[in-house]
C-alpha cells in the first residue's frame, strides 16, 4: 500500500494566510516531493452546508474562490486531485454505515465541534448533520484510504474520530479501512495563525484575514493596523514579543534571506527581536518589514491566480475532471465496506444458493 493524501477546505471564503501556514503551503510541498502516490483535494461543499443550509449561494459562489486558491498556491491538477465533495455521493452511504459505530456521547466530546457549536450559537438547536459531521469526515479520508491527512491542529479531533471508527469498523467487519495519520505543521506558529487582532485565531467571521488574493494595498493596511502590544506607546519604551502578532507572523513567514534583501541593519529575526525588547525600534518599522516579507510570499500566488482567473470554465473543467477520478476511488471503497458488512446481496451467489436449497427442501 502506497502514501495517499486526504484533505480539504470548506469553501465558505477565500482562503487566508491561516489556511496557508497551516495546510496549504505543506500540501504543495508534499505534492512536489513526488513521496506520495495519490492526493486528493477536497471542496468539502456538503460539510460547508452543515452549518450553511440556509445560505447554498454562499457556498455556490465560494467553490471557485477556494479553487483558484489552490491552484495559484502551486497544487496541480496533473499530480493532485481536486474535486468536490458533494460530486462523490459514495462518500454519503459510507457515513451512513459509520453512524452505527459511533455514540451521542463521543460525538459530544469533540473540542472542535464544541466550540465551533459555541461560536455559531447552536447550544440549543444543533442541526444533526453539523453535529456528526466528523462522521462524514471519517468517510472523506477513508473513502481514498488516505494514510496522511495534512491539516491544521483543529483538525485532530476529526482524524482521531476516524481512527476510532476504522479501528471499530476493522475489528467487526475484518480489515477493510486504512488507518489515518494526521500531519501537523511542523513550525510550531503555523499551528493555528492569530488574527490581526491578536485573536487566537484567523476567521472570516471575526474580520481578522489576511487573503491570499488580497491586492497588495488592501494587505498593506492590514498588517500596518496590526495587533502588537498595547503597551509599547513611545518608540523607546521597551516591547514585548510574546502575544505580538506581528512578531508571530515574522516567526511564521520571515526567511534569512529577507534579512540581507529588505532589513539589512539586521541579521536575522533574533536580533530585531533583541531591539524590540530592548527599547528603542518603532511597530511601523517592524510592520513595514513584515509587509515586504508577506507581499515576497504572496506576490508570485497572487499573479498565478490572475492567470486562471482569465479562463474560469477552464477550472471548472479540471474539476470536474477530478470528481470523476476522486468518485472512481470513493466507489471501489464502498464496494469493500459493503462486501464487509454483508450487504451485497446481488452479489453473492452463496447466499441466494443456500436459501434456495433451504427453501427448496421445505
Ligand atoms: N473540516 C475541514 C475544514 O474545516 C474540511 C474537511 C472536510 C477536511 N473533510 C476533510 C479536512 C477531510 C481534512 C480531511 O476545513
Amino acid at each position: 500500500m502506497g502514501k495517499i493524501i486526504l484533505t480539504g477546505d470548506r469553501p465558505t471564503g477565500k482562503l487566508h494566510l491561516g489556511h496557508y501556514v497551516g495546510s496549504l503551503k505543506r500540501r504543495v510541498e508534499l505534492q512536489n516531493s513526488g513521496e506520495y502516490d495519490k492526493i486528493f483535494i477536497m471542496i468539502a461543499d456538503a460539510q460547508a452546508l452543515t452549518d450553511n443550509a440556509d445560505n447554498p449561494e454562499k457556498i455556490r459562489q465560494n467553490i471557485i474562490e477556494v479553487a483558484l486558491d489552490y491552484l495559484s498556491c502551486g497544487l496541480d491538477p496533473q499530480k493532485s486531485t481536486l474535486f468536490i465533495q458533494s460530486m462523490v455521493p459514495e462518500l454519503t452511504e459510507l457515513a451512513f454505515y459509520y453512524m452505527n459505530l459511533v455514540t451521542v456521547s463521543r460525538l459530544q466530546r469533540n473540542p472542535t465541534v464544541k466550540s465551533e457549536i459555541q461560536m455559531r450559537n447552536f447550544e440549543a438547536s444543533i442541526p444533526v448533520g453539523f453535529f456528526t459531521y466528523p462522521i462524514s469526515q471519517a468517510s472523506d479520508i477513508t473513502a481514498f484510504r488516505a494514510t496522511t491527512v495534512p491539516a491544521g491542529e483543529d483538525q485532530m479531533p476529526m482524524v482521531e474520530q476516524t481512527r476510532e471508527i476504522v479501528h471499530k469498523f476493522n475489528s467487526v467487519y475484518g480489515e477493510t479501512l486504512t488507518m489515518p495519520d494526521i500531519l501537523l505543521p511542523e513550525n510550531q506558529v503555523c499551528m493555528r495563525l492569530p488574527g490581526t487582532d491578536g485573536k487566537a485565531k484567523m476567521s472570516k467571521s471575526l474580520g481578522n484575514c489576511i487573503y491570499l488574493s488580497d491586492e497588495p494595498e488592501e494587505m498593506r493596511k492590514k498588517v500596518m493596523s496590526m495587533y502588537t502590544d498595547p503597551n509599547h506607546i513611545r518608540v523607546q519604551d521597551p516591547g514585548c514579543i510574546e502575544g505580538n502578532t506581528v512578531f508571530t507572523y515574522l516567526d511564521a513567514f520571515s526567511k534569512p534571506e529577507h534579512f540581507a534583501e529588505f532589513w539589512p541593519e539586521y541579521a536575522n529575526l533574533d536580533e530585531v527581536k533583541e531591539h524590540y525588547q530592548r527599547g528603542g525600534l518603532g511597530d511601523v518599522k517592524v510592520k513595514k518589514f513584515l509587509y515586504k516579507v508577506l507581499e515576497a510570499e504572496l506576490a508570485p500566488i497572487r499573479a498565478r491566480r490572475k492567470e486562471f482567473e482569465k479562463d474560469i470554465p477552464a477550472v471548472y473543467e479540471i474539476l470536474k475532471k477530478g470528481c470523476a477520478v476522486a468518485r472512481a476511488e470513493a466507489a471501489s471503497t464502498l464496494e469493500d465496506v459493503r462486501a464487509a458488512m454483508k450487504i451485497n446481496y446481488f452479489d453473492d451467489a452463496a447466499l441466494i444458493a443456500e436459501q434456495a436449497k433451504r427453501y427448496a427442501k421445505g
